[in-house]
């Protein structure tokens, strides 16, 4: 495995094949993000993983200064998987000068769930994934379903640009009790990490609820949103939409539930196709 810190590099080692297969990522890999690259690794002829901490997407009271850096770690695991290089860029490499030319996605998307709790986070991911997606020649790209809107701001990204890339969704994996992994998963204490399964119980439960055909979507919400406040958390969003384009749902569109909830300082996302 090569860890490659420069674009000049990777393009000249990128020179001897046709269909990098890519999977972009922030580092303090776990598992969700190794079984992405074990997916890109049929995807391609040359698998890459691209560890950045994308300082553009986070706020200004967010964790960018705090997020884990572990590339000793994240080469191991990477290399113990079979990837054949990494791309680990300094910031001053990705970004040389302040990064003016910037993809903003359609506000009908990027300034709902998601972006309407974190303002410019899509932007600020849509530019990046761009950028990781030209500098590595990407031919096939690996995301996970866990950040589903991001998922969708990306496939919508490429097709309107007329990227030559295909985008891959992974489902998302999970701890024996159900938790989506994360990276910010090791943020929580041991007794927030046993009462963080809350979040992926109350989803399983609204969608057990729009699988038994109900549709009064505002009440199921509200009471999902009542379970967590009522055990300590903080809610941003719990709420049913259709999958297609994460707009409020009309009975028969096919239905993904998400949430946002902090948990002491920890905001955790998850979602489930219904
Ligand atoms: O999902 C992530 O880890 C990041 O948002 C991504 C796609 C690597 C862009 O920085």
């Amino acid at each position: 495995m090569k860890l490659i810190h420069t674009i000049s590099d990777l393009h000249s080692l990128l020179g001897a094949y046709r269909h990098p297969a890519v999977v972009p990522t922030m580092g303090n890999l776990h598992a969700g993000h190794i079984a992405l690259v074990q997916a890109a690794k049929s995807l391609g002829d040359v698998t890459v993983a691209t560890v950045f901490v994308n300082r553009l997407q986070f706020g200004p009271n967010e964790d960018f200064d705090t997020y884990p850096r572990t590339l000793e770690q994240d080469c191991a695991k990477l290399e113990e998987v079979g990837c054949d290089i990494v791309f680990a860029p300094a910031e001053k490499e990705l970004y040389p000068q302040p990064q003016t030319f910037l993809v903003q996605p359609p506000p009908a998307l990027a300034n709902i769930l998601e972006g309407e709790f974190r303002p410019g986070f899509f932007t600020g991911v849509a530019t990046v994934v761009m950028k990781l997606l030209s500098a590595t020649q990407a031919r096939t790209a690996v995301f996970g379903k866990k950040d589903y809107q991001q998922l969708m701001v990306i496939r919508q990204m490429v097709q309107q640009f007329a990227m030559p890339v295909d985008i891959v969704g992974l489902d998302t994996r999970r701890a024996d009790d159900g938790l989506a992994m994360s990276s910010r998963n090791g943020y929580l204490s041991s007794s927030e990490r046993q009462a963080a399964v809350l979040l992926s119980q109350t989803l399983k439960t609204f969608a057990d609820a729009l699988r038994s055909g109900r549709t009064d979507y505002a009440a199921l919400e509200a009471q999902a949103m009542q379970t967590l406040t009522d055990a300590g958390w903080k809610p941003d969003y719990v709420t049913a939409r259709r999958r297609t384009d994460l707009q409020a749902p009309h009975n028969g569109d096919a239905l993904v539930v998400l949430a946002a909830a902090r948990l002491g300082t920890t905001r955790l996302i998850d979602n489930l196709e219904v």
